[in-house]
């Protein structure tokens, strides 16, 4: 891991959405070359994070920072270029259905338009190895499994050329061997040197790739650190989160500040 300055920076950061305040001075780095765990409860606003950083919603307060660049202000086609280093994972890989596995993979080179068409296919093909589904390529996606096409979404992010990338939920919906296998390929893509954004509520998946896990609940930051120091964090909220049913269940009552009594009379 390169201890350079950080890829992807949110500084103090709050966002409302409708009325409502969604993330509430949320604060991280991610250095390059790092995989970095968001973990939190549904609707804690993880997906909230990566729509940031993508430039998908612009925060109410504090700054974003990618690859040191500002780009809390940027217009629209100056976020374009940012965006270009940047791949997504769909939970759902979002794969188009009409077209072959190997047309997915190469997709986005296809619309960059600086390959020639048998260098786009190098490329897909080689990202298929590097997920052991070069033998899908001229298959459609409904003939995947689910674990498949989560590969294949992996893949396709891969051979883009990004140099981050962002997974929304990358192990929801699969059985363990394929859970297994996603976090595995996650792990593998260490060696790659990218930088890897991963959101997750699922704890095991968590430890498996981490360098370091951020866990976030309603909108706030609850802790950033190591999976170790996770581990061992005693931060009832943590505690709650890691082993449900472990603390008492008046946990959440936070004690009134103590009331000085008026003098009588
Ligand atoms: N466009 C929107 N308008 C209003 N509220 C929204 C919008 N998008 C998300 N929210 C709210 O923001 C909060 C955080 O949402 P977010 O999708 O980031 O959560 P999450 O941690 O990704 O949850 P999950 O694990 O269920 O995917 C939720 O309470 C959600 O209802
Ligand atoms: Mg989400």
């Amino acid at each position: 891991m390169n201890a350079g300055p950080p890829m992807i920076t949110l500084r103090s950061v709050g966002l409302m959405l409708g009325a409502r305040p969604i993330l509430k001075d949320v604060s991280l780095d991610v250095r390059p070359g790092e995989t970095k765990v968001i973990l939190g409860g549904s609707g804690s606003g993880k997906t909230t994070i990566l729509r940031l950083i993508l430039g998908l919603y612009r925060p109410d307060q504090g700054s974003i920072f990618v690859g040191g660049e500002e780009i809390t202000h940027l217009e629209e086609r100056d976020l374009a270029e940012i965006r270009q280093r940047m791949a997504m994972v769909f939970q759902n890989a979002a794969l188009f259905d009409s077209l072959t596995v190997r047309e997915n993979v190469g997709y986005r080179l296809w619309e960059q338009d600086l390959l020639s068409d048998e260098q786009i296919d190098l490329a897909a093909i080689e990202s298929l190895r590097f997920v052991g589904l070069e033998d899908t390529v001229d298959k459609m996606p409904a003939e995947l499994s689910g674990g498949m096409r989560k590969r294949v979404g992996i893949a396709r992010a891969l051979a883009s050329g990004a140099t981050t990338l962002l997974y929304d939920e990358p192990t929801a919906g699969l059985d363990p061997i394929n859970t297994c296998m996603v976090s595995r390929l996650i792990q593998r893509l260490k060696t790659k040197d990218v930088t890897q954004i991963v959101v997750t509520h699922d704890l095991d998946t968590a430890y498996r790739i981490a360098d370091r896990i951020v866990m976030i609940a309603s909108g706030c930051i609850l802790f950033d650190g190591t999976p170790d120091e996770l581990r061992r964090s005693d931060m009832p909220a943590i505690r709650e989160f890691l082993d449900p049913g472990s603390m008492p269940p008046d946990w959440r009552v936070i004690p009134k500040p103590d009331v000085v009594d008026e003098p009588a009379g």
